[in-house]
């Protein structure tokens, strides 16, 4: 049975459109509803009780959109802390990024790993809680490096700026792990410049294109996904400045998005107002 309803995908802002991204690359007759909540971000230095309760309303003002049949949490910091309140609240099913980032530790067969992520996703644990409960017993090192999200906003992400900021973070990094998790939207697109500062092999794990994978097999499982004469539909919603989102799109999607398909929505930032 193939079911045509889009799937919802969130982030704090921007970011998300690289797991966006890679999820139309591993779905192309899927049909997707972005939401980047652009007046709040970022989410990555806020308490988790805030950024639970932005996840709630962001599910909310997708849903209130229209009818889908999964949501995808691409914001790794909503994805360490809000997962089981978006799932007690909603009938869909929900999906974040860190239980297919963790599982591509291993996939790759790696005993030693470090996680690089915003504050928020360090302080939360997230990725070490994930991997322990999947049984891997090696070592984790996390590492939160804040100011990787602010560099790529800029645009920033090669030069010497880059550099010496990737320097910074990677530098206690032991060369001994055998995979980096890129725990944040944003980590992907800094790639070239982290492989040049690490120096040393290793596996760069992009938790959103797991996801995309993840994402494909669930919906296979639920007998959810699209039929494959599907035309697929792209709508995007943002909380603040749609034009910005216009421009800046094909930094991270990889192409702009369609002019006209980007809506200002109101979030409701309680939860009681609005209905999930
Ligand atoms: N989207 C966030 C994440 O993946 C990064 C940006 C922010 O701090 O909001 O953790």
């Amino acid at each position: 049975m193939a079911d045509s309803r889009a799937i919802g995908v969130f982030d704090s802002g921007f970011g998300g459109l690289t797991v966006l991204s890679a999820m139309r690359q591993v779905m192309p007759h899927e049909s997707m509803v972005y939401l980047g909540d652009t007046a709040r971000v970022p989410y990555g230095t806020k308490s988790a009780q805030t950024v639970v309760n932005y996840a709630l309303s962001n599910a909310a003002a997708l849903l209130n959109h229209g009818p889908l049949k999964m949501l995808v949490v691409a914001c790794n910091t909503v994805s360490s802390v809000a997962l089981p309140a978006l799932q007690a609240a909603l009938s869909i099913p929900v999906v974040g990024v860190i239980t297919p980032g963790a599982q591509a530790v291993f996939a790759n067969k790696a005993s030693s790993i470090a996680v690089l992520a915003t504050t928020g996703t360090v302080t939360s644990n997230a990725y070490e809680i994930s991997l322990r409960e999947m049984g891997f017993a090696g070592t984790v090192v996390s590492k939160a490096c804040p100011l990787f999200v602010p560099l790529v906003e800029e645009g920033m992400v090669t030069g010497d700026i880059a550099k010496a900021i990737a320097e910074h973070y990677l530098g206690d990094i032991p060369r001994t792990v055998d995979a980096i998790i890129l725990g944040c939207t944003h980590y992907p697109l800094l790639l070239p410049t982290l492989q040049t500062v690490f120096n040393t092999p290793v596996q760069w794990i992009d938790s959103g294109k797991m996801t995309a994978h993840f994402v494909k097999k669930e919906l296979r499982k639920q007998e959810l996904l699209a039929g494959q004469f599907n035309v697929p539909n792209y709508h995007y919603l943002v909380s603040d400045a749609p034009d910005k989102f216009e421009q800046l799109s094909a930094f991270y999607f990889g192409e702009p998005v369609e002019k006209g398909n980007v809506e200002l929505v109101d979030i409701k930032s309680s939860t009681e107002q609005v209905k999930i």
